[in-house]
Protein backbone atom coordinates (compact mmCIF):
# COMPACT_ATOMS: atom_id res chain seq x y z
CA UNK A 1 0.00 0.00 0.00
CA UNK A 2 1.53 3.58 -0.30
CA UNK A 3 0.91 5.99 2.63
CA UNK A 4 -1.66 9.04 2.16
CA UNK A 5 -1.79 11.03 5.28
CA UNK A 6 0.73 10.48 8.04
CA UNK A 7 -0.48 11.77 12.18
CA UNK A 8 1.76 12.06 13.96
CA UNK A 9 1.57 12.61 18.35
CA UNK A 10 3.75 14.78 20.17
CA UNK A 11 5.23 17.48 18.46
CA UNK A 12 8.69 17.24 20.48
CA UNK A 13 12.49 16.97 20.17
CA UNK A 14 11.59 13.79 17.77
CA UNK A 15 8.08 14.38 16.31
CA UNK A 16 8.97 17.52 14.99
CA UNK A 17 11.66 17.58 13.14
CA UNK A 18 11.40 13.79 12.18
CA UNK A 19 7.90 14.86 10.42
CA UNK A 20 9.30 18.13 8.98
CA UNK A 21 11.82 16.03 7.00
CA UNK A 22 9.57 13.42 6.08
CA UNK A 23 7.11 15.80 4.72
CA UNK A 24 9.76 18.03 3.01
CA UNK A 25 11.17 14.62 1.06
CA UNK A 26 7.84 12.89 0.37
CA UNK A 27 5.29 16.21 -0.51
CA UNK A 28 2.64 13.76 -2.13
CA UNK A 29 2.20 12.46 1.41
CA UNK A 30 -0.09 14.77 4.40
CA UNK A 31 1.82 14.91 7.12
CA UNK A 32 -0.25 15.89 10.42
CA UNK A 33 2.05 16.79 13.52
CA UNK A 34 -0.40 17.05 17.01
CA UNK A 35 0.24 17.72 20.12
CA UNK A 36 -1.93 18.00 23.45
CA UNK A 37 0.13 21.20 24.09
CA UNK A 38 -1.75 24.57 22.33
CA UNK A 39 1.57 26.48 23.21
CA UNK A 40 3.32 24.43 21.86
CA UNK A 41 1.66 23.84 18.29
CA UNK A 42 1.05 27.53 18.40
CA UNK A 43 5.19 28.31 18.18
CA UNK A 44 5.23 25.74 15.85
CA UNK A 45 2.80 27.52 13.42
CA UNK A 46 4.65 30.69 14.39
CA UNK A 47 5.22 32.22 10.68
CA UNK A 48 9.02 33.52 11.91
CA UNK A 49 10.62 30.08 12.17
CA UNK A 50 13.30 31.11 14.30
CA UNK A 51 10.30 30.89 17.20
CA UNK A 52 10.07 27.20 16.61
CA UNK A 53 10.07 25.75 19.72
CA UNK A 54 12.60 22.93 19.37
CA UNK A 55 16.06 25.02 18.67
CA UNK A 56 18.46 22.49 16.04
CA UNK A 57 20.92 24.19 12.87
CA UNK A 58 18.52 23.71 9.75
CA UNK A 59 15.28 22.98 10.97
CA UNK A 60 13.51 26.55 10.17
CA UNK A 61 14.21 25.84 6.62
CA UNK A 62 12.80 23.01 6.50
CA UNK A 63 9.43 23.85 8.40
CA UNK A 64 9.43 26.86 6.04
CA UNK A 65 9.43 24.41 2.85
CA UNK A 66 7.22 22.26 4.05
CA UNK A 67 4.79 24.13 6.72
CA UNK A 68 1.02 24.73 5.38
CA UNK A 69 1.69 22.87 1.30
CA UNK A 70 1.92 19.03 3.03
CA UNK A 71 3.11 19.50 7.13
CA UNK A 72 0.10 20.91 9.05
CA UNK A 73 0.49 20.64 13.01
CA UNK A 74 -2.60 21.05 15.05
CA UNK A 75 -4.22 20.13 18.33
CA UNK A 76 -7.27 18.62 16.27
CA UNK A 77 -5.99 15.03 17.42
CA UNK A 78 -9.12 12.90 16.81
CA UNK A 79 -9.31 14.53 13.44
CA UNK A 80 -5.83 13.67 12.45
CA UNK A 81 -6.40 10.47 13.42
CA UNK A 82 -9.26 9.73 11.71
CA UNK A 83 -7.68 10.63 8.86
CA UNK A 84 -4.47 9.26 8.49
CA UNK A 85 -3.28 5.82 7.19
CA UNK A 86 -0.48 5.68 8.99
CA UNK A 87 0.04 7.06 12.86
CA UNK A 88 3.60 7.64 14.84
CA UNK A 89 3.80 7.53 18.49
CA UNK A 90 6.15 10.11 19.63
CA UNK A 91 4.56 11.11 23.05
CA UNK A 92 6.95 11.20 25.94
CA UNK A 93 7.99 8.13 28.05
CA UNK A 94 9.84 10.11 30.90
CA UNK A 95 11.29 7.64 33.79
CA UNK A 96 8.77 6.81 36.64
CA UNK A 97 8.73 8.84 39.35
CA UNK A 98 6.11 6.97 41.42
CA UNK A 99 4.81 3.02 42.38
CA UNK A 100 6.84 0.11 41.07
CA UNK A 101 9.82 0.66 38.66
CA UNK A 102 10.24 4.60 40.18
CA UNK A 103 13.47 5.35 39.17
CA UNK A 104 13.75 3.18 36.87
CA UNK A 105 10.76 1.82 34.45
CA UNK A 106 9.41 3.64 31.67
CA UNK A 107 5.81 5.53 31.87
CA UNK A 108 3.86 4.44 29.80
CA UNK A 109 0.37 6.35 30.38
CA UNK A 110 0.99 8.28 27.68
CA UNK A 111 1.40 5.44 25.28
CA UNK A 112 -1.34 3.95 26.34
CA UNK A 113 -3.91 6.77 26.47
CA UNK A 114 -2.67 7.64 22.93
CA UNK A 115 -3.52 3.79 21.84
CA UNK A 116 -6.84 4.07 23.80
CA UNK A 117 -7.51 7.18 21.78
CA UNK A 118 -6.74 5.83 18.57
CA UNK A 119 -8.79 2.73 19.42
CA UNK A 120 -11.64 4.92 19.85
CA UNK A 121 -11.23 7.67 16.97
CA UNK A 122 -10.58 4.42 13.68
CA UNK A 123 -12.93 3.85 11.41
CA UNK A 124 -10.39 2.69 9.04
CA UNK A 125 -7.13 0.04 9.15
CA UNK A 126 -3.98 1.98 10.26
CA UNK A 127 -0.47 1.24 10.17
CA UNK A 128 1.17 2.28 13.95
CA UNK A 129 4.91 3.09 14.29
CA UNK A 130 6.63 3.47 17.38
CA UNK A 131 8.80 6.08 17.38
CA UNK A 132 9.22 6.90 20.90
CA UNK A 133 11.78 5.08 22.61
CA UNK A 134 9.94 2.10 24.57
CA UNK A 135 10.86 -0.89 26.69
CA UNK A 136 11.25 -4.01 24.90
CA UNK A 137 7.47 -5.77 24.30
CA UNK A 138 5.83 -2.47 24.50
CA UNK A 139 4.20 -3.34 21.09
CA UNK A 140 2.38 -6.60 22.51
CA UNK A 141 0.35 -4.28 24.69
CA UNK A 142 -0.66 -1.60 21.74
CA UNK A 143 -1.44 -4.83 19.94
CA UNK A 144 -3.47 -5.94 22.70
CA UNK A 145 -5.53 -2.58 22.99
CA UNK A 146 -5.98 -1.90 19.80
CA UNK A 147 -7.29 -5.16 18.44
CA UNK A 148 -9.93 -5.20 21.17
CA UNK A 149 -11.65 -2.14 19.73
CA UNK A 150 -14.59 -4.44 18.34
CA UNK A 151 -15.20 -2.53 15.29
CA UNK A 152 -13.07 -4.17 12.80
CA UNK A 153 -10.58 -2.10 12.15
CA UNK A 154 -7.46 -3.64 11.59
CA UNK A 155 -4.37 -2.51 12.63
CA UNK A 156 -0.46 -3.27 12.09
CA UNK A 157 2.17 -2.07 14.89
CA UNK A 158 5.56 -1.69 13.59
CA UNK A 159 8.37 0.03 15.59
CA UNK A 160 11.16 2.52 14.22
CA UNK A 161 13.19 4.12 16.48
CA UNK A 162 14.68 7.05 16.21
CA UNK A 163 18.80 7.26 16.47
CA UNK A 164 18.79 11.32 15.51
CA UNK A 165 20.91 13.22 18.10
CA UNK A 166 20.15 16.66 19.09
CA UNK A 167 21.51 19.56 17.83
CA UNK A 168 22.43 17.65 14.38
CA UNK A 169 18.88 16.27 13.89
CA UNK A 170 18.25 18.03 10.52
CA UNK A 171 21.53 16.30 9.18
CA UNK A 172 21.19 12.84 10.99
CA UNK A 173 17.57 12.44 9.28
CA UNK A 174 18.70 13.50 5.65
CA UNK A 175 21.64 11.05 5.74
CA UNK A 176 20.85 8.41 8.29
CA UNK A 177 23.59 5.52 9.14
CA UNK A 178 20.45 3.37 9.38
CA UNK A 179 16.55 3.62 9.42
CA UNK A 180 15.32 0.48 11.10
CA UNK A 181 11.96 -0.84 10.98
CA UNK A 182 10.57 -3.94 12.59
CA UNK A 183 7.13 -5.68 12.14
CA UNK A 184 5.31 -9.37 11.83
CA UNK A 185 6.43 -11.92 10.12
CA UNK A 186 2.97 -12.15 8.55
CA UNK A 187 2.14 -11.30 4.90
CA UNK A 188 0.01 -8.04 6.84
CA UNK A 189 2.78 -7.49 8.99
CA UNK A 190 5.59 -6.88 5.55
CA UNK A 191 3.14 -5.37 3.47
CA UNK A 192 3.15 -2.62 6.93
CA UNK A 193 6.85 -2.66 6.41
CA UNK A 194 6.98 -2.23 2.94
CA UNK A 195 4.52 1.16 3.57
CA UNK A 196 6.80 2.25 5.83
CA UNK A 197 9.94 1.55 3.98
CA UNK A 198 8.87 3.52 0.97
CA UNK A 199 8.38 6.85 2.78
CA UNK A 200 11.87 6.99 3.71
CA UNK A 201 12.89 5.29 0.29
CA UNK A 202 11.87 8.61 -0.53
CA UNK A 203 15.68 9.80 -0.02
CA UNK A 204 17.33 7.15 1.72
CA UNK A 205 18.92 4.29 -0.03
CA UNK A 206 17.32 1.01 0.15
CA UNK A 207 20.22 -0.91 1.25
CA UNK A 208 20.62 1.52 4.79
CA UNK A 209 17.00 0.42 5.84
CA UNK A 210 16.87 -2.51 8.37
CA UNK A 211 13.96 -4.50 8.67
CA UNK A 212 13.67 -6.79 11.75
CA UNK A 213 11.29 -8.70 13.95
CA UNK A 214 9.48 -5.92 16.18
CA UNK A 215 11.61 -6.99 19.42
CA UNK A 216 15.08 -6.51 17.86
CA UNK A 217 14.22 -3.44 16.90
CA UNK A 218 12.41 -2.03 19.72
CA UNK A 219 15.90 -3.98 22.05
CA UNK A 220 18.33 -2.15 19.24
CA UNK A 221 17.43 1.18 20.52
CA UNK A 222 17.66 0.37 23.85
CA UNK A 223 21.21 -0.96 23.08
CA UNK A 224 22.60 1.70 20.70
CA UNK A 225 22.18 4.14 23.51
CA UNK A 226 23.62 2.13 26.44
CA UNK A 227 26.46 1.14 24.53
CA UNK A 228 27.33 5.14 23.45
CA UNK A 229 25.95 6.05 26.87
CA UNK A 230 28.75 2.73 28.41
CA UNK A 231 31.93 4.58 26.04
CA UNK A 232 31.54 7.89 27.50
CA UNK A 233 31.43 6.47 31.12
CA UNK A 234 34.45 4.12 30.24
CA UNK A 235 36.84 7.18 29.42
CA UNK A 236 35.38 9.13 32.03
CA UNK A 237 36.10 6.28 34.56
CA UNK A 238 39.69 6.37 32.97
CA UNK A 239 39.72 10.48 33.07
CA UNK A 240 39.59 10.53 36.56
CA UNK A 241 42.71 8.08 36.76
CA UNK A 242 44.39 10.28 34.30
CA UNK A 243 44.11 12.88 36.88
CA UNK A 244 46.32 11.26 39.10
CA UNK A 245 48.92 9.75 37.07
CA UNK A 246 49.64 12.49 34.66
CA UNK A 247 48.47 10.74 31.56
CA UNK A 248 45.84 13.32 28.99
CA UNK A 249 42.98 12.01 28.76
CA UNK A 250 42.42 13.32 25.28
CA UNK A 251 46.25 11.84 24.10
CA UNK A 252 44.37 8.51 25.35
CA UNK A 253 41.17 8.91 23.68
CA UNK A 254 42.88 9.96 20.31
CA UNK A 255 45.53 6.61 21.04
CA UNK A 256 42.39 4.36 21.09
CA UNK A 257 40.05 5.81 18.69
CA UNK A 258 42.83 5.67 15.98
CA UNK A 259 42.32 2.01 16.38
CA UNK A 260 39.48 1.02 13.63
CA UNK A 261 37.85 -1.08 15.99
CA UNK A 262 37.42 1.24 18.13
CA UNK A 263 36.85 4.58 16.07
CA UNK A 264 36.86 7.71 17.35
CA UNK A 265 33.23 8.62 18.25
CA UNK A 266 31.95 9.23 21.81
CA UNK A 267 35.63 9.34 23.64
CA UNK A 268 35.11 12.87 24.67
CA UNK A 269 35.85 12.74 28.45
CA UNK A 270 33.37 15.57 29.95
CA UNK A 271 31.35 16.64 33.18
CA UNK A 272 28.91 13.33 32.48
CA UNK A 273 26.02 12.37 30.19
CA UNK A 274 22.83 13.95 29.58
CA UNK A 275 20.27 14.11 27.68
CA UNK A 276 16.47 12.91 27.93
CA UNK A 277 17.70 8.60 26.34
CA UNK A 278 21.08 8.05 27.45
CA UNK A 279 19.72 7.40 30.98
CA UNK A 280 16.18 6.25 30.35
CA UNK A 281 17.10 3.71 28.03
CA UNK A 282 19.75 2.32 30.24
CA UNK A 283 17.19 2.06 33.16
CA UNK A 284 15.22 0.50 30.63
CA UNK A 285 17.74 -2.22 30.19
CA UNK A 286 18.26 -2.54 34.06
CA UNK A 287 14.43 -2.57 34.72
CA UNK A 288 13.86 -4.93 32.12
CA UNK A 289 16.92 -7.28 32.76
CA UNK A 290 16.13 -7.35 36.38
CA UNK A 291 12.33 -8.46 35.97
CA UNK A 292 13.71 -11.54 34.10
CA UNK A 293 16.04 -12.23 37.00
CA UNK A 294 19.34 -11.16 35.40
CA UNK A 295 20.73 -9.66 38.10
CA UNK A 296 24.10 -10.00 36.80
CA UNK A 297 23.08 -8.50 33.11
CA UNK A 298 21.39 -5.31 34.95
CA UNK A 299 24.09 -4.90 37.59
CA UNK A 300 26.52 -4.35 34.43
CA UNK A 301 24.43 -1.93 32.70
CA UNK A 302 23.87 -0.28 35.70
CA UNK A 303 27.29 0.55 36.33
CA UNK A 304 27.27 2.76 33.01
CA UNK A 305 24.79 5.31 35.50
CA UNK A 306 26.90 5.10 38.42
CA UNK A 307 29.87 6.05 36.98
CA UNK A 308 28.12 9.35 34.65
CA UNK A 309 26.38 9.87 38.84
CA UNK A 310 29.81 9.84 40.21
CA UNK A 311 31.32 12.04 37.32
CA UNK A 312 28.77 14.85 37.67
CA UNK A 313 29.58 14.78 41.93
CA UNK A 314 33.37 14.79 41.19
CA UNK A 315 33.26 17.38 39.20
CA UNK A 316 30.93 19.82 41.55
CA UNK A 317 33.65 18.48 44.48
CA UNK A 318 36.49 19.88 42.52
CA UNK A 319 35.29 23.12 42.51
CA UNK A 320 34.76 23.26 45.85
CA UNK A 321 38.29 21.90 46.66
CA UNK A 322 39.91 23.88 45.07
CA UNK A 323 38.11 27.22 46.81
CA UNK A 324 39.96 26.52 49.80
CA UNK A 325 36.86 23.56 50.46
CA UNK A 326 34.13 26.79 51.08
CA UNK A 327 31.40 27.96 48.14
CA UNK A 328 29.25 29.94 50.83
CA UNK A 329 28.16 33.05 49.25
CA UNK A 330 30.92 32.87 46.15
CA UNK A 331 30.19 33.67 42.45
CA UNK A 332 30.49 30.24 40.20
CA UNK A 333 29.73 31.02 36.97
CA UNK A 334 28.21 28.54 34.75
CA UNK A 335 29.01 28.35 30.74
CA UNK A 336 26.14 26.30 29.19
CA UNK A 337 23.19 24.93 30.91
CA UNK A 338 21.98 22.62 28.14
CA UNK A 339 23.18 18.70 28.17
CA UNK A 340 25.10 19.37 25.18
CA UNK A 341 25.58 22.16 22.29
CA UNK A 342 23.67 23.24 19.60
CA UNK A 343 20.45 22.42 21.32
CA UNK A 344 17.78 23.98 23.58
CA UNK A 345 17.32 21.36 25.75
CA UNK A 346 18.21 20.87 28.95
CA UNK A 347 17.07 17.41 30.28
CA UNK A 348 19.22 15.32 32.43
CA UNK A 349 21.80 17.99 31.60
CA UNK A 350 24.61 17.65 34.12
CA UNK A 351 24.62 21.79 34.88
CA UNK A 352 21.49 20.44 36.66
CA UNK A 353 23.26 18.51 39.18
CA UNK A 354 26.59 20.11 39.58
CA UNK A 355 24.48 23.51 40.09
CA UNK A 356 22.50 21.13 42.91
CA UNK A 357 25.28 20.21 44.87
CA UNK A 358 26.81 23.67 44.21
CA UNK A 359 23.70 25.05 45.91
CA UNK A 360 23.54 22.94 48.77
CA UNK A 361 27.03 24.32 49.88
CA UNK A 362 24.94 27.99 49.29
CA UNK A 363 27.14 28.82 46.00
CA UNK A 364 26.00 31.90 44.87
CA UNK A 365 25.45 30.09 41.11
CA UNK A 366 24.65 32.76 38.02
CA UNK A 367 23.78 30.87 34.66
CA UNK A 368 24.50 31.82 31.33
CA UNK A 369 23.68 29.78 28.14
CA UNK A 370 22.76 31.03 24.26
CA UNK A 371 19.41 28.99 24.08
CA UNK A 372 18.60 28.55 27.47
CA UNK A 373 16.44 31.48 29.46
CA UNK A 374 15.71 31.56 33.01
CA UNK A 375 12.32 30.14 33.25
CA UNK A 376 13.93 26.45 32.38
CA UNK A 377 16.79 26.93 34.60
CA UNK A 378 14.37 27.65 37.47
CA UNK A 379 12.01 24.75 36.45
CA UNK A 380 14.97 22.29 35.82
CA UNK A 381 15.93 22.80 39.57
CA UNK A 382 12.48 22.85 40.96
CA UNK A 383 11.84 19.85 39.46
CA UNK A 384 15.00 18.52 41.33
CA UNK A 385 12.91 18.93 44.46
CA UNK A 386 15.60 19.33 46.82
CA UNK A 387 14.98 22.79 48.13
CA UNK A 388 12.53 25.46 47.66
CA UNK A 389 11.66 27.61 44.14
CA UNK A 390 12.44 30.39 46.50
CA UNK A 391 15.86 29.15 47.61
CA UNK A 392 16.71 28.32 44.38
CA UNK A 393 15.82 32.19 43.11
CA UNK A 394 17.59 32.94 45.83
CA UNK A 395 21.14 31.31 45.35
CA UNK A 396 21.00 31.57 41.21
CA UNK A 397 20.65 33.89 38.91
CA UNK A 398 19.97 33.61 35.46
CA UNK A 399 21.79 36.50 33.09
CA UNK A 400 21.83 36.92 29.53
CA UNK A 401 25.60 38.10 28.80
CA UNK A 402 28.62 35.99 29.50
CA UNK A 403 30.75 38.97 30.72
CA UNK A 404 28.13 40.45 33.35
CA UNK A 405 27.81 36.36 34.25
CA UNK A 406 31.23 36.01 35.01
CA UNK A 407 32.28 39.58 36.39
CA UNK A 408 33.08 39.07 39.53
CA UNK A 409 33.17 35.43 40.10
CA UNK A 410 35.72 33.26 41.56
CA UNK A 411 35.18 30.67 39.10
CA UNK A 412 34.05 29.60 35.73
CA UNK A 413 32.64 26.19 35.17
CA UNK A 414 31.81 25.40 31.24
CA UNK A 415 29.23 22.96 31.24
CA UNK A 416 28.03 22.81 27.50
CA UNK A 417 30.74 22.59 25.07
CA UNK A 418 28.84 25.78 22.89
CA UNK A 419 31.24 27.43 20.29
CA UNK A 420 31.06 30.42 21.14
CA UNK A 421 32.38 30.57 24.17
CA UNK A 422 35.99 29.64 22.36
CA UNK A 423 35.28 32.91 20.93
CA UNK A 424 35.22 35.11 24.13
CA UNK A 425 37.47 38.19 25.16
CA UNK A 426 39.07 35.99 28.02
CA UNK A 427 41.41 38.54 28.94
CA UNK A 428 38.45 40.89 29.69
CA UNK A 429 36.73 38.40 31.66
CA UNK A 430 39.93 37.50 33.61
CA UNK A 431 40.44 41.43 34.29
CA UNK A 432 36.48 41.12 35.99
CA UNK A 433 36.80 38.25 37.88
CA UNK A 434 38.30 37.66 41.52
CA UNK A 435 41.83 36.81 41.92
CA UNK A 436 42.81 33.43 42.02
CA UNK A 437 40.44 33.16 38.80
CA UNK A 438 39.65 29.49 38.47
CA UNK A 439 38.33 27.98 34.98
CA UNK A 440 36.40 24.48 35.53
CA UNK A 441 36.80 23.15 31.90
CA UNK A 442 33.86 20.41 31.75
CA UNK A 443 33.73 20.01 28.47
CA UNK A 444 37.47 20.06 27.94
CA UNK A 445 36.91 23.39 25.26
CA UNK A 446 38.76 26.36 25.60
CA UNK A 447 42.75 26.55 25.19
CA UNK A 448 43.60 26.05 28.63
CA UNK A 449 47.74 27.16 27.50
CA UNK A 450 46.41 30.89 26.57
CA UNK A 451 44.18 30.58 29.74
CA UNK A 452 47.05 29.88 32.07
CA UNK A 453 49.21 32.78 29.88
CA UNK A 454 46.00 35.04 31.13
CA UNK A 455 46.49 34.07 34.95
CA UNK A 456 43.67 31.35 35.20
CA UNK A 457 43.76 28.29 36.98
CA UNK A 458 42.22 26.22 34.84
CA UNK A 459 41.24 22.62 35.56
CA UNK A 460 40.26 20.38 32.79
CA UNK A 461 38.51 16.96 32.85
CA UNK A 462 41.33 14.28 32.71
CA UNK A 463 44.07 16.34 32.74
C1 LIG B 1 11.04 11.56 22.32
C2 LIG B 1 10.51 10.17 22.51
O1 LIG B 1 9.15 10.17 22.45
C3 LIG B 1 11.04 9.57 23.74
O2 LIG B 1 10.58 8.28 23.94
C4 LIG B 1 12.50 9.54 23.54
O3 LIG B 1 13.14 8.82 24.52
C5 LIG B 1 13.01 10.95 23.51
O4 LIG B 1 12.44 11.58 22.46
P1 LIG B 1 10.63 13.96 22.80
O5 LIG B 1 10.10 14.21 21.45
O6 LIG B 1 12.04 14.37 23.08
O7 LIG B 1 10.49 12.45 23.13
O8 LIG B 1 9.68 14.42 23.95
P2 LIG B 1 8.97 15.78 24.14
O9 LIG B 1 9.78 16.85 23.54
O10 LIG B 1 8.58 15.81 25.57
O11 LIG B 1 7.69 15.62 23.22
C6 LIG B 1 6.60 14.84 23.48
C7 LIG B 1 5.33 15.62 23.12
O12 LIG B 1 4.21 14.77 23.20
C8 LIG B 1 5.04 16.81 24.04
O13 LIG B 1 4.95 17.98 23.27
C9 LIG B 1 3.69 16.46 24.68
O14 LIG B 1 2.88 17.58 24.89
C10 LIG B 1 3.10 15.52 23.67
N1 LIG B 1 2.10 14.61 24.19
C11 LIG B 1 2.34 13.85 25.27
C12 LIG B 1 0.87 14.50 23.55
O15 LIG B 1 0.61 15.19 22.57
N2 LIG B 1 -0.05 13.61 24.00
C13 LIG B 1 0.16 12.84 25.09
O16 LIG B 1 -0.69 12.04 25.46
C14 LIG B 1 1.41 12.97 25.75
C1 LIG C 1 21.37 10.15 21.76
C2 LIG C 1 21.82 9.21 20.65
O1 LIG C 1 23.11 9.62 20.15
C3 LIG C 1 20.80 9.19 19.54
O2 LIG C 1 21.18 8.27 18.52
C4 LIG C 1 19.46 8.81 20.13
O3 LIG C 1 18.46 8.77 19.17
C5 LIG C 1 19.07 9.78 21.22
O4 LIG C 1 20.09 9.79 22.21
P1 LIG C 1 21.40 12.76 22.17
O5 LIG C 1 20.95 12.42 23.54
O6 LIG C 1 20.68 13.80 21.41
O7 LIG C 1 21.38 11.46 21.25
O8 LIG C 1 22.91 13.24 22.25
P2 LIG C 1 24.34 12.58 22.14
O9 LIG C 1 25.09 13.29 21.10
O10 LIG C 1 24.28 11.11 22.03
O11 LIG C 1 25.00 12.99 23.53
C6 LIG C 1 24.53 12.49 24.76
C7 LIG C 1 25.34 13.04 25.90
O12 LIG C 1 26.65 12.47 25.92
C8 LIG C 1 25.56 14.56 25.85
O13 LIG C 1 25.43 15.11 27.14
C9 LIG C 1 26.97 14.68 25.35
O14 LIG C 1 27.57 15.89 25.74
C10 LIG C 1 27.62 13.49 26.01
N1 LIG C 1 28.84 13.03 25.32
C11 LIG C 1 28.75 12.57 24.04
C12 LIG C 1 30.06 13.06 25.97
O15 LIG C 1 30.16 13.48 27.13
N2 LIG C 1 31.18 12.60 25.32
C13 LIG C 1 31.13 12.13 24.04
O16 LIG C 1 32.18 11.73 23.51
C14 LIG C 1 29.88 12.13 23.37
Amino acid sequence: MSVKSICCIGAGYVGGPTMSVIALKNPGIKVTVVDLNQARINAWNDPDTDKIPVYEPGLGEVVGEARGRNLFFSTEVDQAIADADMIFISVNTPTKTYGEGKGQAADLKWIELCARQIARVSQTDKIIVEKSTLPVRTASTLKDILSNTGNGVNFQILSNPEFLAEGTAVEDLMAPDRVLIGGDDTPEGKKAIEALVNVYGAWVPRERILTTNIWSSELSKLTANAFLAQRVSSINALSELCEHTEADIDEVSRAIGADSRIGPKFLKASVGFGGSCFQKDILNLVYIARTYGLEDVADYWEQVIIMNDHQKRRFAKKIIKALYNTVNDKKIAFLGWAFKKDTNDTRESAAIYVADHLLFEQAAVAVYDPKVGAQQVYADLDYLNTRSSEENEKLLTVGTDPYEVTKGAHAIAVLTEWDEFKTYDWQRIYDQMLKPAHVFDGRNLLNAAALTEIGFRVHQIGK
